[in-house]
């Protein structure tokens, strides 16, 4: 049986997670979670892009050996991942034998077939930065200090015959609409095929690169950047292997819009479609976490420490703060005061009194037990009006990946709860001796009960600690099936209530 394969960009392993490192993560776990909710099987890889320039001379910068600096990188990565509650199945790493030995086989049927061939590479190369320039490195038509010599060097390496397949490309792209979303990605790469692309050159020689992958017909070289790391994702579903149909092709790379023009939208499937191999299903790009209008970034310091944030807040808090912001493709700006707002008002006030009231009350009216439904009046099936458009809404939005509306949709009802529990005043109810008052007061609770259920299990993709919490707190397991777990049925009349809980602290 084929499973639902989502991959996420492997991250360089040149230095620590930062906040559009964990966003990337929590998108993709979303959207997992999601698929799962949905009954779907499902498999979610992620993982660590480990060779390169800059992870060779990062190490060496402070004594180490490359290898040695992965390996505390990519022990900082997973225990982000572990921290942000990320249900990844597998966590790849370019350093894996698994990965070396199906990129060395992919390159040799693809030299094997004609596909690669050796050429003459010209160039600006910079001794001080041990790399190749471009124009672009250029300031005010200069190269900066940082470059010291520039000099123009003839370095011969190997190619990969990306021209031929342009047309072909350009076809596939225009006949599938839906393999890059959103869909305006998808014009810019048929903006750039406009103009001729060239051959890839994928190649470094050993002498000024040696962390890299061999190539299988020619050592004294390594592999140089993409086509190593987008054959993680072939490789981590066992290329090769028996098994291997039923994870590829991919359903969906989540990737950043920084890596779809060329690598993930031209390279990508023109590789797989030299080798014979069936294209993903499709390509979700989103957009960048800015602060202050710029791009986070190692050399300017503006970067956002995504631990600190959890360790602050919960994961939760930051994985609702981070899908309730961003419109899934489009750029979003960090501020902690909006961090800070979304928590105080969204989950503080409007979800986490709502649970602590609801608690209180049950253990003061009613004994700590969920009281039965009686009565059904108007606010009643106000209230469930409101569930079946919230829930309808949201799954649908959702399903279309705007996880930023869906998320609004689901605040809606939840703060739908919080009226109707202010206009039902079970409070006041229960000072009244009035039979018909009891029955609204246990009904009221009844209500809200159901209400929260529901709320906290349509939440379970976003806030998986939260729904855990919550389930606890009513008695019953963690939401596994939404097509079980979100109908309004009254289940847990009779249930014993736990203990008034703050799920979100003030400071
Ligand atoms: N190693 C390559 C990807 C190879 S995939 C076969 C790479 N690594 S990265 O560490 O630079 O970026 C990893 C992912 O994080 C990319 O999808 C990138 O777009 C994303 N982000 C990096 N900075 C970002 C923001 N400021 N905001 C949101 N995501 C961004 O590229």
């Amino acid at each position: 049986m084929k499973k639902f394969y989502l991959t996420t960009a492997i991250d360089y392993a040149n230095g620590s997670p930062h906040l559009g490192h964990a966003y990337e993560k929590v998108l993709s776990d979303v959207i997992v979670r999601h698929r799962r909710l949905l009954g779907v099987d499902v498999h979610f890889l992620t993982g660590l892009d480990e060779h390169g320039q800059k992870v060779q001379q990062g190490a060496r910068a402070e004594g180490m050996e490359p290898q040695e600096r992965c390996d505390l990188i990519a022990e900082e990565f997973i225990v982000l991942l572990e921290k942000l509650r990320i249900s990844n199945d597998d966590y790849l790493r370019t350093t894996q034998d698994r990965h070396k030995r199906v990129v060395r086989t992919l390159l040799q049927q693809l030299y094997d077939r004609g596909e690669i061939y050796q050429a003459e590479y010209c160039g600006y190369y910079s001794s001080r930065a041990e790399q190749f320039l471009q124009e672009k490195d250029k300031v005010d038509g200069k190269w900066p200090e940082i470059f010291g010599e520039v000099v123009e060097v003839t370095e011969s390496n190997y190619f990969f015959k990306l021209g031929q397949y342009q047309e072909w490309l350009i076809d596939f792209l225009s006949e599938n609409d839906d393999f890059i979303q959103p869909e305006f990605r998808r014009n810019q790469v048929l903006e750039f095929l406009k103009e001729p692309i060239n051959d890839l050159c994928i190649s470094r020689p050993r002498e000024r690169l040696e962390w890299g992958i061999p190539l299988p017909f020619d050592e004294s070289y390594v592999t140089y950047v993409w086509f190593d790391a987008l054959v993680n994702y072939v490789s981590a579903a066992g290329f090769g292997d028996e098994g291997f149909d039923s994870l590829w092709p991919a359903d969906v790379h989540v990737i950043g819009k920084d890596i779809l023009v060329p690598p993930h939208s031209v390279y990508w499937p023109i590789m797989l479609k030299a080798c014979g191999l069936p294209l993903p299903k499709s390509i979700l790009v989103h957009g960048w976490w800015m602060i202050s209008g710029a791009k986070m970034s190692k050399s300017t310091g503006e970067s956002v420490d995504p631990l600190e944030l959890v360790d602050l807040r919960g994961a939760d808090a930051f994985r609702y703060f981070v899908m309730r912001e961003m419109t899934v493709g489009q750029d979003a700006d960090f501020t902690l005061e909006r961090f800070d707002s979304r928590y105080h008002a969204d989950l503080g006030n409007d979800l986490g009194n709502l649970l602590s009231r609801i608690l209180n009350m049950t253990a003061r009216y009613c004994d700590g037990k969920v009281p039965e439904a009686t009565i059904a009046e108007k606010p009643e099936s106000d209230l469930a009006d409101l569930w079946d458009e919230a829930h309808v809404g949201a799954r649908e939005l959702f399903d279309e990946y705007k996880f930023n509306l869906g998320l609004e949709k689901i605040f809606v009802f939840i703060r739908g709860i919080n009226r109707y529990a202010e206009e039902r005043s079970p409070w006041k109810l229960a000072k009244s001796e009035a039979i018909e008052d009891r029955a609204k007061l246990e009904t009221s609770l009844a209500f809200i009960v159901e209400a929260l259920r529901l709320a906290v299990a349509l939440l379970a993709p976003v806030m998986p600690g939260v729904n855990d919490q919550v389930n606890k707190l009513l008695g019953i397991a963690a939401t596994t099936l939404w097509e079980e777990d979100l109908v309004w049925d009254h289940r847990l009349a009779g249930n014993a209530l736990g203990p008034k809980t703050i799920l979100f602290p003030r400071d």
